[in-house]
């Protein structure tokens, strides 16, 4: 199987010797205490899971200067973006632990153990260089950037031990997987070449011609959909809904055992090329040998070019860093001419009109008004449920 980045086995940080995590879990009742961001619970649980393989904790100043400015820590790991613990205050010091308390739970139970290696001050101006790196702009607008400079300028760094996996493993049990158990699934289903794909939507017509494109393009044994379970900015469709129409495009529309439903507990950055290099590492460490990236992929509004997610693995990702091979797809949509989802760059012969093209907005307003998109956009199973969404939250509104 590939091999995790950096590293010859997973570095899961979840203690997963149950009488060894409930000594920790009495033994962090006696600790200071930290509420932390949902962007650093979220690196928990990633942590927690094997995903940030072969880190250990969250990273120092050094060490987060470095990642922003050249996409590898101080002692030559290549990784794309921070792991932090940014806090607005930190009384702590050297040596201390710290109980890490989840604030996307009821009651803010301890999420995580993190032995301080270090608290560093890092300025507004710093902050503001890191967030220019990572995600092209310092624009408060940028949701991911807002989070980002929300947190705070006390940076807490070192390793962590993790207890659970916040509201992910509660409320996405049959969704929610670590990189450990990817890997282990993979191997049961003997499947040798995997396609991964990421998703923070719901899977329309051209997504799931995407994975079956890449699938047959790279002759691969399966398929890992692979869907963000976390945070997303207002307006993007919850979590359960994605899962349950993810879900039923699979039975209808895949042929059985093809294809693994999957999701991951992270808060989505929408850092565009940076995130797109970030989501091929968690996908090397749970064990799919290609990954899926097609138009404008981790991006929000018109921060990044539609391909900047491809081009950003020739220009800035060295040729050893990554195990993991990229499918790299073209706007992909209809043809009114084939009868059929293509790649654009595969019909050089069609004009706009040609394509069954619907921007997100008229896809949103149709649902809202219980139309169903055309079944060349749609499958109908999916419109459905996305229609009795939009049409639930209207109702309440
Ligand atoms: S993302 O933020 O997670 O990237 P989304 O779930 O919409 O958003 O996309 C998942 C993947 O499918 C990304 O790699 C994205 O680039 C790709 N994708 C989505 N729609 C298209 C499309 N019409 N053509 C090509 N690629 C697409």
């Amino acid at each position: 199987m590939i091999k995790p980045h950096g590293a010859d086995a997973l570095n899961p940080l979840f203690v997963a010797d149950q009488a060894k995590r409930q000594d920790l879990i009495e033994h962090a009742a006696q600790l200071p205490q930290a509420m932390v961001s949902s962007a650093t619970a979220a690196n928990a649980v990633m942590l927690g899971g094997g995903y940030f393989t072969p880190l250990s904790g969250f990273m120092n100043k050094a060490d987060l200067m470095s990642v922003a400015r050249n996409m590898s820590t101080s002692n030559g790991v290549f990784f794309p973006v921070p792991v932090v613990n940014l806090l607005p205050a930190a009384d702590f010091a050297a040596g201390d632990q710290l109980a890490l308390l989840d604030p996307n739970v009821d009651g803010q139970p301890v999420l995580a153990i993190q032995t301080i290696e270090a608290v560093e001050h890092v300025s507004d101006a710093e902050l503001d260089e890191i967030a220019s790196a990572v995600f092209g702009t310092i624009d408060r607008a940028h949701p991911g950037v807002n989070a980002f400079l929300s947190q705070g300028n006390m940076l807490v760094s070192g390793t962590v031990e993790v207890l659970n996996f916040s509201y992910f493993a509660t409320e996405f049990a049959d969704t929610f997987r670590t990189a450990v158990q990817i890997r282990e699934e993979i191997a049961e289903r003997g499947w040798q070449r995997v396609v991964a794909f990421q998703t923070r939507n719901p899977m329309h017509r051209a997504h799931e011609e995407l994975c079956k494109m890449a699938m047959q393009a790279t002759d691969a044994d399966g398929c890992v959909i692979h869907m963000l379970l976390g945070k997303l900015k207002a307006g993007d469709i919850p979590a359960d809904v994605r899962d349950a129409s993810i879900r039923e495009m699979v039975q209808h529309y895949f042929p059985p055992n093809s294809v693994m439903v999957t999701g991951y507990g992270f808060d989505m950055l929408y850092a565009g090329p940076r995130e797109a290099v970030l989501h091929a590492l968690f996908r090397q460490n749970m064990g799919a040998t290609h990954f899926i990236i097609g138009r404008d992929h981790a991006g929000v509004g018109d921060y990044y070019g539609p391909f900047d997610a491809q081009s950003i693995f020739d220009e800035a990702v060295p040729e050893d860093a990554l195990e993991i091979e990229i499918f790299r797809a073209d706007h992909t949509a209809y043809s009114k001419k084939l009868n059929e989802v293509v790649m654009m760059r595969d019909a050089p012969d069609h004009g706009p009109d040609d394509f069954v093209l619907l921007s997100g907005t008229k896809v949103r307003e149709m649902l809202g008004n219980g139309i169903a998109p055309p079944p060349e956009f749609s499958r109908p199973e999916v419109a459905q449920i996305l229609m009795d969404y939009y049409q639930s939250i209207d109702d309440a509104a």
